[in-house]
């Protein structure tokens, strides 16, 4: 566990201001993630200008189409040598494994499960009969034997996980440290933990953003954050 499992959520839409920050923070942060919002604002160009910090990249573009696109979109980012991309495990197995498949050696392929924007009732709306939970436990059944390297889970699931898929890799979003202030603006995470309590759990990667993002002092946020795993 020596090596910093924080990845900082870069989810600024101003290549300039996330890059500076990135550079502030660089010490105290294992990689850094850049979303779907960024990629379509800024493109390779904007990861580009990101990876020149010199930490690893995670890009978190949920891709979910037919296999065959999938995996072509997976060779487009292979120039950027991403550490970890997410496709969507709801486009099925032969997406997953073409995805992997296309993916760089050293790429982590991870899928994302049951969005937490939806509810059993979303669910319902789109056919799915089954409750959130078991849905996602259905899903990362379904990456595991598609060959993926891991999935994007909560805190709170990640032990039950990893008893089923040992070597998985396990990116946890949705952290609050014990002592973040209660601002307003992060209340839309609900079942939040702490990155201690993540990382003990088993999870691989620590996605945080706001935490830190929006700290009066980033980098003091990210120190004390890094201190506590
Ligand atoms: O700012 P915060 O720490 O909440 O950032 C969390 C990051 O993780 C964001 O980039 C968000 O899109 C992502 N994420 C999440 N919850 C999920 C999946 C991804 O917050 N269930």
């Amino acid at each position: 566990m020596n090596h910093n499992p924080i990845f900082l959520a870069l989810d600024l839409p101003r290549l300039d201001a996330a890059e500076a920050l990135a550079r502030r923070v660089k010490g105290h942060v294992g990689g850094i993630k850049l979303g779907l919002e960024f990629f379509c604002a800024h493109g390779h160009h904007g990861v580009h200008e990101i990876a020149k910090i010199g930490l690893p990249i995670f890009l978190d573009l949920k891709l979910h189409d037919i296999p065959n696109t999938v995996a072509a979109a997976m060779q487009a980012i292979h120039v950027l040598q991403p550490a970890i991309v997410t496709i969507h495990a709801a486009g099925g197995r032969a997406m997953m494994e073409d995805a992997k498949a296309a993916a760089g050696e050293h790429t982590k392929v991870v899928a994302v499960t049951v969005l937490t924007s939806l509810d059993d009732a979303d669910l319902a709306s789109v056919g799915i009969r089954s409750q959130a939970e078991e849905q996602a436990l259905r899903l990362a059944d379904l990456a595991h034997l598609a060959g993926l390297d891991g999935i994007v889970c909560s805190g709170h699931e990640v032990a039950a996980i990893k008893r089923q898929w040992k070597d998985g890799y396990f990116v946890v979003p949705g952290l609050r440290p014990a002592d973040g202030h209660d601002h307003q603006a992060l209340a839309d995470q609900k079942r939040t933990m702490t990155p201690h309590d993540a990382r003990h759990a088993g999870a691989s990667v620590l996605v945080i953003g706001r935490p830190i993002t929006r700290a009066q002092d980033p980098v003091a946020a990210a120190r004390a954050i890094e201190a506590t795993l």
